[in-house]
């Protein structure tokens, strides 16, 4: 196997974690023929990461490490990895990308140099593996999904509020796989009383994670009967009437919320939008028009097409029924 192979290799073990707030990341290592000697991937922070687990797993001498992320140089709840491939004598690490945070950002490769092993940086980024973790780094807070449904015609509920359900199953099902992918699910207080939503992934056969449920509050209490497992909460203080949501977001990154989906309703989804805060879109439009005027995906008023932000359309597909759009804020 040659080193690209091997990186792909790499990548793919990373993919298969999601350890946030710790990076997803994946190691291969090679003899000096490119024999695969060994491999593994970071499963869970505090658990051991991706050089070690590899390097553990080696059936014979290693020559060349490679490995999707630069390795750490600090001591955190486990020892650095520079210290684990030194130690194992390898002689050559190629890594995809230089380590975002602040606490390696390079450190790992000039440990690595002057201890005499020969470094190479030949990708991809580590925001094609991980998008959330180096949108934490490079940025202090979370990747932010806006998850919206409507009609054809851009109702998201009737004028009463009734929105169960507007698109299809496997709309749905693509929306519960979204969530799957999200560390926490963020609902403003309209949402909770209208749909008592458990923002939970429901998909048969589901092992992963779930995400924290988290709702922005104004004036009305959670309900007690709420149906969401320990959700996070967030009410204004100090007397103000509205949340930060940058704070908010910047306090979900520090618990190590890096990938977060916001699933409305049209208030918060307005709120969010108009602070410039989030950088991927889904958009669900069912096959079906509305035809009249109920709730719109985002509220208030569209004053001036000036306010329009341009969305790079990556890509649109039909679920069942319905379309499903997907892009990134420019
Ligand atoms: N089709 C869909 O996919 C979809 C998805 C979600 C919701 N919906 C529908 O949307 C409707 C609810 O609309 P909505 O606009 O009321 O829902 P919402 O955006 O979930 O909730 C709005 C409420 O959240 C709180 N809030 C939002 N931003 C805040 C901030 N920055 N600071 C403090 N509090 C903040 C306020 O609560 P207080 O009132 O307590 O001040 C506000 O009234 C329902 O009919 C629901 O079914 C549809």
């Amino acid at each position: 196997m040659n080193e690209e192979q091997a990186m792909d290799r790499a990548v793919m073990l990373a993919m298969a974690a999601r350890p946030h707030p710790n990076p997803r990341v994946g190691c291969v290592l090679l003899d000096a023929d490119g024999t695969v000697v060994g491999e593994g991937f970071h499963e869970k922070a505090g658990e051991a990461h991706a050089e070690r687990i590899a390097l553990d797993s080696a059936k014979g001498p290693v020559h060349t490490a490679v490995v999707t992320l630069e390795p750490c140089t600090h001591h955190g709840r486990t020892p650095p990895c520079t210290e684990a491939l030194i130690e194992a004598g390898v002689k050559r690490v190629a890594i995809g990308s230089v380590d975002p945070d602040d606490r390696v950002s390079g450190s790992g490769i000039k440990v690595l140099e002057e201890a005499g092993i020969e470094v190479a940086v030949v990708g991809p980024d580590i925001g094609d593996i991980d998008p959330g973790y180096a949108h934490h780094r490079r940025t202090g807070r979370p990747r932010v999904l806006l998850k919206l449904a409507a009609t054809l015609d851009g109702q998201t509920a009737t004028a009463s509020g009734e929105s169960r359900w507007i698109t299809g199953e496997q709309a749905r099902l693509a929306a519960h796989r979204l969530r799957a992918q999200s560390d926490a699910v963020v609902v403003g207080m309209g949402t909770v009383l209208a749909d008592n939503p458990r923002l939970d992934v429901r998909i048969e056969g589901f092992i992963g994670p779930q995400p924290r449920p988290v709702v922005i509050s104004g004036t009305r209490p959670m309900p007690a009967d709420h149906s969401m497992v320990d959700p996070l909460i967030y009410a204004p203080s100090d007397g103000r009437s509205e949340v930060d949501l940058s704070d908010v977001l910047i306090d979900l990154g520090g618990r190590g919320y890096l990938n977060v989906m916001v699933e409305g309703g049209p208030t918060l989804a307005a709120a969010i939008w108009k602070a410039g805060l989030v950088d991927d879109v889904v958009v669900f439009l069912a096959g079906r028009i509305a035809g009249g005027v109920g709730k719109p995906m985002l509220a208030g008023v569209f004053g001036s097409l000036s306010e329009a932000r341009d969305v790079h359309i990556s890509g649109a597909s039909l679920v069942g029924k319905d379309l499903m759009v997907k892009g990134s804020v420019i």
